[in-house]
């Protein structure tokens, strides 16, 4: 890596299992990797055991449904630390409930975090990156954008949305320098998935050709490679990582 690419790397909701995942990596791949968190008695936790560890992190707290609190957050890392080179657009949340019962307050939750996310955090970094002529934005959508899952309407819906959104963008900033994918992680053994109800999750895990949950590190993996120069010519893709329970 030139100096340039001693990359910062912006991972929203990096508290959460996948988030953590790829902070961890990309520190391992000699980024500065800063952490955006929302839950201060998470993160206190959170960067004990990652300390621990032998991983440090910057943080940086903004609700990502808040539009002005990450244009904040962001001004605030590029001017301290530096601009941001890499954005995953990571955080996301479900309120699981069969459409017909489904509150507008959980379709509204749903869809601020997961999909106004986007706009938020992508809208405060595209200029820099632009200026720049170098950037990388992954989304982080899911199996369940492509093929729908029962009580998941909200879900789908949002995480559908970001790889309409990738493709959009890919094709705007192609011919700066910035690529932009998502990729649609299967069923991860996460806090979120382990939510799920048991008897639901094993039957869910008996439509996973491969057998299993997948492995965060998996999903990090991959979010690895896209955010390395040797994935420049690989722009506006939808990456699966799900143990071959659906291909398309
Ligand atoms: N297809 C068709 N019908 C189904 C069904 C399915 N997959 N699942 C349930 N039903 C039916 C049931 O048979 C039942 O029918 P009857 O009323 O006629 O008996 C009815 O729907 C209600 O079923 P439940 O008892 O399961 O309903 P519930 O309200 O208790 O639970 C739910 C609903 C919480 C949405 C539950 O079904 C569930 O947890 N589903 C899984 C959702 C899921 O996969 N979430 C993923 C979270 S992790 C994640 O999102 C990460 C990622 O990206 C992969």
């Amino acid at each position: 890596m030139d100096q340039h690419e001693k990359h910062i790397a912006l991972v929203t909701g990096a508290t959460g299992g996948l988030g953590t995942a790829m902070c961890r990596r990309l520190h391992e791949d000699g980024y500065h990797v800063v952490a955006n968190y929302r839950n201060e008695e998470k993160l206190k936790t959170w960067l004990e055991e990652q300390e621990k560890d032998g991983y440090t992190f910057d943080t940086a707290k903004a609700d990502v449904c808040q539009f002005d609190s990450v244009g904040h957050m962001i001004q605030e890392i590029e001017s301290n630390i530096g601009p941001i080179d890499v954005l995953i657009n990571n955080a996301g949340i479900t309120q699981d409930r069969p459409f017909h019962k489904m509150t507008f307050e959980q379709w509204d939750a749903v869809m601020q975090t997961n999909i106004y996310s986007v706009f938020n955090c992508t809208r405060h970094v595209i200029e820099g990156m632009r200026n720049r002529g170098y950037g990388r934005i992954i989304n982080i959508s899911s199996i369940n954008g492509q093929k729908g899952q029962f009580g998941q309407a909200n879900y789908s819906a949002a995480k559908s949305g970001m790889h309409g959104f990738t493709k959009t963008l890919a094709v705007e900033v192609a011919s700066k320098g910035i690529t932009v994918n998502t990729i649609s992680p299967g069923y991860i053994a996460t806090d979120m998935v382990m939510a799920v109800r048991e008897d639901v999750r094993e039957k869910i895990i008996a439509q996973i050709p491969a057998g299993r949950l997948g492995g965060t590190e998996e999903v990090a993996h991959l979010v690895s490679f896209l955010a390395s120069k040797d994935a420049s010519f690989i722009t506006g893709a939808n990456y699966a990582v799900n143990g071959g329970q659906h291909m398309y």
